[in-house]
């Protein structure tokens, strides 16, 4: 049973309820889940997926670990994979990134794509991934960090609603968070950035996939009307429309983590 804060029961629940279609629009997910696929240099025999989703790519995973066990905070998430992937090879388990119910070095690999973010500060995330992983384990991780949603926080700005964007880490304060675990860190950051037509389409697609919890108080915000959000499009526009369209970058940290 997960002691979640009401903070983590809001971001659980949104991404439960996107469960079921969250494969049809997570594109820029499975672009960046590739690029952490593309880490992976060895074999492992139990690998460990650290916030799985929908576990579309847990089940890629087995091509990278004998076994794989995904976990994720959302209960809908882990319904939804354990329906939909079906190989012995395969396990799931509802469960925090910051309070494993695992025994410790009992996992010879483990992976995370874009939901780490969720874990902040990342200390208590890292550690638990060094204590349920055996010594001379790595983990391949990727993270959104700072200067994701730049020209969203800037729009929101400009139209005088301050900053309505989740704070991210930097990729510096990631690195240091990881070392400071005991785990040797090789680190690049990569920026992806998707396209939309309106302001309306952009928020959906944050929205689309569950990820639209703001994890800071907002209790002082109100919800934009239409006659705001075209406001806050036109911010944009001025600042950022690249070919008439609307860019929204996710900036991405990659880490490969060994635990010597
Ligand atoms: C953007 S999805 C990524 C899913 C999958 N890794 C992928 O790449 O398609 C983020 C996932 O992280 C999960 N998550 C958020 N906070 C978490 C936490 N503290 N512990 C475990 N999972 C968490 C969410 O429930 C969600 O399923």
């Amino acid at each position: 049973m997960i002691q979640a804060s009401p903070l983590k029961e809001r971001i659980a629940e949104r991404f439960s309820r996107a469960a079921s279609f969250y494969d049809k629009v997570a594109d820029v997910q499975y672009d960046i889940a590739q690029a952490t696929l593309a880490l992976i240099d060895k074999h492992s025999r139990k690998m460990l997926d650290i916030g799985c989703g929908t576990g579309r790519i847990s089940q890629q995973l087995l091509s990278h670990a004998d076994s794989v066990l995904g976990v994720d905070l959302s209960p809908g998430m882990i319904k939804f994979a354990e329906a939909t992937h079906n190989s012995s090879r395969l396990s799931w388990l509802n469960a925090d990134a910051e309070d494993l119910p695992l025994e410790e070095q009992t996992f010879d690999s483990a992976f995370s794509s874009m939901a780490l973010q969720w874990c902040q500060p990342i200390d208590k995330a890292f550690g638990e991934i060094h204590r349920v992983l055996q010594p001379e384990s790595e983990a391949y991780l990727s993270l959104m960090c700072k200067g994701s949603f730049a020209e969203l926080e800037n729009a929101w700005t400009a139209i005088g609603e301050g900053k309505r964007t989740n704070d991210f880490q930097s990729h510096n304060n990631i690195v240091d968070a990881a070392k400071a675990c005991g785990f040797d860190v090789v680190d690049k950051t990569q920026s992806f950035v998707t396209y939309h037509d309106t302001i309306f389409e952009l928020l959906g697609s944050i929205k689309a996939i569950g990820a639209n919890t703001v994890t800071r108080s907002q209790s002082d915000k109100k919800m934009l009307d239409r006659k705001g959000l075209l406001a806050l499009e036109n911010a944009y526009r001025q600042n950022h429309a690249r070919d008439e369209r609307l860019p929204l970058t996710y900036q991405i940290s990659f880490l490969q983590l060994k635990k010597s």
